[in-house]
């Protein structure tokens, strides 16, 4: 594609469905559901869409060890800002690389509430993933309050320039983006397909700004909130919508499963 800033393999944009299980399931329930969904999955060799589940830190060895001669790909929901130490019930960026783990969800609305995280140390955390070749899956949203007073463009740009915009081109290359509004996290009430376009359409152009073209058309941007088998065919049509980040839907491997096809 030249779209007048030069050539742009678009290629290179992937897109990928990634399962956020969140606290939930036993180890028994877990590994049914590893189980199921790879069955489903049979012996798919593609790696585009590119399948992610991310199970809670005790289940992610066993989500590698089944996974292990298949395409999926295994996430933690969360990594320490500290390299390691005397951190007591921490868990490192270096412990999820030597584990397989591929990909971490990193500045969850979950965790800026209910842990308080700030951008400063979501930036810590992503620096610390990097370092560790583990790719972050960093979540920025607005709240319902923030859209109803128009500043939803504004919120997103300072969670994205706050905890990312020191990076190198070469860096932010190695990560992924998840934009979830937190109005429609765990609510049933998805943004429509055109809200989530806007947005995307809107983090690629920050993108561009800060690093250039190509950074921005490679970006995977995902869509996260209330993401479902109903919904999710139409918001990933949008052309600037890259997948999907699902919580509640992805404990249900069927639900999962069909999200994953529909592109
Ligand atoms: P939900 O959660 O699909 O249950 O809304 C999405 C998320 O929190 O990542």
């Amino acid at each position: 594609m030249n779209n007048g800033f030069g050539f742009v393999n678009l290629d290179m944009r992937k897109k990928i469905v990634a399962g956020n299980w969140k606290m939930n399931l036993n180890f028994q329930e877990a590994e049914e559901i590893f189980e199921s969904i790879i069955d489903l999955y049979g012996d798919e060799d593609s790696e585009n869409p590119i399948m992610i589940i991310c199970p809670p830190y005790p289940f992610l060895e066993v989500g590698t060890d089944l996974t292990d001669e298949l395409k999926i790909c295994i996430g933690a929901q969360d990594v320490s800002s500290h390299s390691g130490g005397a951190y007591t019930g921490e868990v490192s960026a270096a412990m999820l690389d030597s584990m397989d783990v591929e990909y971490c969800i990193v500045g969850h609305s979950e965790r800026r509430k209910h842990f308080n995280e700030s951008s400063a140390l979501i930036k810590e955390k992503v620096e610390q993933l990097l370092e560790n070749d583990v790719c972050p899956i960093f979540c920025c949203g607005e709240q319902l309050e923030e859209r109803q007073h128009g500043k939803e463009f504004e919120v997103v740009k300072s969670q994205i320039s706050e905890s990312l915009f020191h990076l190198s081109k070469d860096e932010i290359e190695n990560l992924v983006i998840a934009y979830e509004p937190v109005w429609a996290i765990g609510t049933g009430l998805t943004a429509t397909p055109d809200q989530a376009e806007e947005m995307h359409a809107f983090i690629r152009k920050l993108l561009k700004e800060k690093y250039d073209e190509k950074v921005a058309e490679n970006m995977s941007i995902l869509y996260g909130g209330s993401c479902n088998v109903k919904n999710a065919r139409e918001i990933f049509s949008k052309p600037n919508v890259d997948g999907g980040l699902i919580g509640g839907a992805s404990l249900s491997p069927d639900d999962f499963y069909h999200i994953y096809k529909s592109f």
